[in-house]
């Protein structure tokens, strides 16, 4: 061999070696130094190089039960300490204490291998749920008016309307006493919904949905986010852009944009052409108005892309998240006849003696029961069951010093299932653990499900709103039935889904 290609080779092998050892004193460096922050707190039992997640059971349901015993088990000072893989360090916040203290600080959101904040961008860019620090800040502040309650009155009009074609439905469901799939029809209901309110679409999604190409579009999207969690080789950018999942899913991307630009560039030119031209003859303003409008102090409004940023992400955060809430909640109601049945009653007084089924705004409040039955199914279900953090300095929490560059789970789901807090009956539906009385003894940070603190959900009230009405109609018209031979299993993506479908029959009321 030729000398000076020898003493490369060797140089080179050299070089190789360097690096290796300098990683692997690296590597054990930074595990000594995570493990002394954490020194004396128990670990569930971990992978040395996969972490922890390695060692959770497969299947979702199990996973997701498997979060409520670490945190009931392994708690320690509000915490619970994991490995992730490549031994980065997460925290499960896990009480209502740290649960606060999360909260209440700037971490921003993890935009890293894990993150769905991450897999969202290229659908909804840095929109309010995705964005951190300033432009986060000043976009909260443009926003917060298109949630004020004069906004959000005239949307019980949609919310009305968009029920009644649910319920047209499921009467024919009642009819022929087939079962059905609650999450999917419930689904198509809460996307016609926020597609009025955002920028009053005003295609019949219901009856269209499964042809619809934008309902297409967008269910695909939601659902490559879905398929990446089940297949996590996909989380790597590189393999899931190669795959039909990932092409499909830019070119969905690309198509949903384009809708929302039309969209966005008609209603524009129609308010340049006079104050409010846009406004005139329509029923409601909606989001698109309230977004195109908004202008900050210095009396700059929101470009082009961050309109349209932020009108996918209310349809995003607007609609798989009610769905949920909705379908679970019916979900327990259908377990707890007894329950169901006070919550028509309370329906049925608060709306007799009317010429319709309209549910007014006034309204809302009369719902009582149904509300706390609202709650306690968000409690138990936790319809966005885990959000994620990043802190990017030292961090304390309950007198516990994390290291920067880990990750902190805000898990709610884990968080209402807690036995200290909830007791030892936390997995059984309990409504009246919402009465007025047991409220007031609460801690504001043991009931999150629209998380807290300054990134709490901007969409909380017309969530709640829609809920109501939407569970209203559906209670005043029918009696819900588990399919007993199905049985429903939880799965926890971006939001809690099932695994195969949430079957039931319904039975019309009065019929
Ligand atoms: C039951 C229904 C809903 C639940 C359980 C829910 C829950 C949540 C949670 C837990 C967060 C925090 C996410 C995070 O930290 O990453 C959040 C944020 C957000 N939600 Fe909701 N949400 C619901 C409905 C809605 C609706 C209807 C809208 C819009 C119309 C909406 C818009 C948003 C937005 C824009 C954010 C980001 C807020 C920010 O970071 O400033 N959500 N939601």
């Amino acid at each position: 061999m030729d000398i000076s290609l020898y003493l490369l080779f060797k140089t080179i092998l050299i070089g190789i070696v360097v690096l290796i050892v300098y990683a692997v004193v690296k590597f054990y460096l930074h595990v000594r130094r995570v493990e002394a922050r954490f020194k004396g707190i128990r670990t569930p039992p971990f992978h040395w190089l996969l972490g922890s997640f390695s060692q959770f059971p497969k299947d979702p349901t199990g996973r997701i039960l498997h979060f409520i015993k670490i945190c009931n088990e392994y708690e320690e000072d509000g915490i619970v300490f994991l490995w992730g893989f490549f031994r980065r360090p997460i925290v499960i916040a896990c009480t209502p204490e740290s649960m606060a203290r999360i909260s209440k600080s700037n971490a921003p959101k993890s935009r890293g291998l894990m993150g769905v904040y991450r897999m969202i961008e290229p659908w909804l860019g840095e929109g309010l749920l995705v964005a951190n620090g300033q432009k986060w800040a000043r976009n909260r502040r443009l926003l917060t008016p298109a949630f004020h309650f004069d906004i959000l009155k005239p949307y019980t009009n949609v919310f009305n309307a968009s029920a009644d074609v649910l319920v047209a439905k499921l009467k024919s469901k009642a009819a022929s006493n087939d079962r059905f799939d609650v999450f999917q029809n419930v689904l198509l209901c809460t996307l016609e919904i926020i597609l009025k309110c955002a920028f009053s679409y005003e295609k019949d999604i219901q009856q269209s949905g499964d042809t619809n190409p934008y309902v297409k579009a967008v269910n695909r999207i939601t659902d490559s986010l879905f398929h990446r969690f089940l297949y996590p080789y996909m989380l790597f950018d590189f393999i899931f852009y190669n795959t039909s999942v990932g092409r499909q899913f830019k070119k969905d991307c690309n198509f949903v944009h384009s809708v929302a630009e039309e969209i966005i560039h008609k209603r524009k030119k129609a308010l340049d052409g006079g104050e409010n031209v846009a406004l005139e003859g329509k029923r409601y303003v909606d989001f698109l108005d309230i977004l195109l409008t908004a202008r900050d102090e210095e009396g700059v409004g929101l470009s082009s892309l961050e309109v349209r940023n932020e009108v996918d992400t209310f349809l995003f955060e607007g609609h798989d998240t009610t769905a949920s809430a909705i379908s679970w909640i019916l979900y327990s109601l259908a377990e707890h006849p007894e329950y169901q049945r006070k919550c028509q009653q309370e329906v049925d007084q608060v709306l007799q003696g009317r010429d319709s089924d309209f549910v007014e705004w006034s309204d809302m409040p009369k719902f009582e029961f149904l509300t706390q039955c609202i709650k306690e199914g968000m409690r138990l279900h936790a319809p966005v069951p885990i959000v994620n953090r990043e802190v990017k300095e030292d961090f304390e929490i309950g007198g516990r010093n994390i290291p920067a560059g880990s990750i902190v789970q805000l898990n709610i789901w884990a968080l209402h299932h807690k036995e200290s807090v909830w007791g030892p009956d936390h997995m059984e539906f309990k409504p009246e653990r919402f009465s007025p009385e047991n409220v007031d003894k609460m801690s504001p940070f043991q009931f999150v499900p629209f998380s807290a603190g300054p990134r709490n959900c901007i969409g909380q009230h017309f969530a709640m709103n829609e809920e109501k009405s939407v569970l209203a109609k559906l209670l005043r018209n029918f009696t819900f039935r588990l399919d007993t031979s199905h049985e429903v299993k939880k799965n926890p993506s971006a939001v809690m889904r099932t695994v195969d479908g949430m079957f039931m029959y319904v039975e019309e009321r009065n019929a």
